[in-house]
């Protein structure tokens, strides 16, 4: 079976998902910092601030635009021979890539100002429910075309629903596409029924009497660049299910966000985009066997801070540490549980890659590496 380093060095395109707070814009740093160290021009795009990974980045802001991190910045120990490619960033700007859209497919200068003034396409550019998903899957179509990388990390938003930011591009074509909204484009609205124009002007009476004349604006430019977004929906939908691309599926060891990765792999595979490893992170290691009590006491009377404790202090304080030890075993042990169960369901043959708890936030470019360490191991 291929390992990680296979996986990632075949693929152009790496998408973490996964459900709220299990790791996925850790990850993606730590594989896409691994990839630039390892020669490749790499490149990661998030969608939250995520703003400490940023700052350890070297990154003061993150726009739409790839930033290129500092070499010194992914340097391990400082020496500028552990990086052996280059590793750029990016933070996606939701609006920013919508109006990118709309730049490349209007008709001329003129009506790309016209659209981005026009109030109801700003509404529907900023807020319209899925917006920001489809305009960040515009955006990978985009810089996959470019060709100026060859690795792409994709960071995922949380999502309640496990694949709505990957079919936003869908569903946001169909609902601009919707027949009303067609009717809304061939007739400019006239001819509304009583009780629609009431409602209209009702609208209009609330936000300024230029509010009808916007929609139908809005809806008479927009149309030629309508053709433009649903292809763009294709094309990413295209993207998604090609072989160059692979999602890494992130979770934590426990049995409710275990429940959700499932969910999230079966709905992956309902839509042909292959799952090409689980990371399973945060995991409780299983602790070394414990030393004997005599021993665990002289180990601590070692130590200069407990320097002055009583030998019945020490010994209480030695058996704490036995019973800490039992409980991480027990945590441990409920871990393994958990991730033999979720190889059992997914068919036991994928990768399925363990990071440990650590003790302090991953938000450094050594914190990240310990990361890589684990995915990458041999
Ligand atoms: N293995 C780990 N050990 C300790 N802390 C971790 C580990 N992995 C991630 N963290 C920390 O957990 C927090 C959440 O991680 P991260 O932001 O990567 O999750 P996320 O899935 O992207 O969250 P969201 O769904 O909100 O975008 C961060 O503060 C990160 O530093
Ligand atoms: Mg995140």
């Amino acid at each position: 079976m291929a390992d990680f380093t296979q996986v990632v060095s075949t693929r152009r395109i790496i998408v973490t998902v996964g459900s709220g707070g299990v790791g996925k814009t850790t990850t993606a740093a730590a594989i896409a910092v691994h990839a630039a160290r390892s020669g490749r021009r790499a490149l990661v795009m998030t969608i939250d601030p995520a703003k400490r990974l940023a700052n350890s980045l070297g990154l003061a802001t993150l726009d739409n635009a790839p930033q290129e991190v500092p070499r010194e910045a992914l340097a391990l120990g400082g020496d500028l021979a552990t990086v052996k490619g280059t590793l750029h960033a990016m933070m996606l700007d939701q609006k920013a890539a919508f109006d990118e859209v709309v730049a490349q497919h209007a008709a001329n200068p003129e009506q790309i100002k016209r659209i981005l003034a026009n109030p109801i396409y700003q509404q529907i550019s900023s807020s319209l429910a899925g917006s920001q998903e489809y305009a960040a899957m515009a955006k990978l179509y985009a810089v996959d075309k470019q060709a100026r990388f060859d690795l792409i990390v994709v960071d995922t938003p949380p999502t309640a629903n496990a694949l709505d930011f990957l079919e936003a591009p869908e569903k946001i074509t169909d609902a601009v596409d919707s027949p009303a909204i067609a009717w809304f484009m061939r007739t400019g609205g006239k001819g509304l029924g009583l009780g629609a124009s009431f409602v209209l002007k009702r609208l209009a009476k609330f936000t300024g009497s230029g509010f009808l004349d916007d929609v139908s604006k809005f809806f008479t430019e927009f149309q030629s660049v309508l053709a433009a977004f649903k292809e763009r929906a294709r094309n990413v939908h295209a993207l998604m299910r090609d072989p160059k691309v692979g999602f890494v599926l992130v979770t934590s060891p426990e049995p409710m966000a275990m429940d959700e990765a499932l969910m999230f792999h079966d709905k992956l595979q309902a839509a042909q985009m292959p799952t090409v490893a689980f990371v399973i992170n945060r995991v409780y290691p299983t602790p070394g066997t414990a030393p004997a009590r005599e021993r665990a006491v002289a180990a601590l009377a070692a130590r200069p801070e407990l320097a002055g404790m009583t030998a019945y202090d020490l010994t209480h304080a030695a058996g704490e540490l036995e019973l800490a030890r039992v409980d991480a075993a027990a945590r441990a042990e409920v871990d393994a549980v958990s991730i033999a169960r979720l190889a059992e369901r997914t068919g036991g043959r994928g990768l399925y890659l363990k990071v440990p708890f650590f003790r302090t936030d991953v938000h450094d470019v050594e914190a990240l590496a310990q990361i890589s360490a684990r995915l990458f191991a041999g």
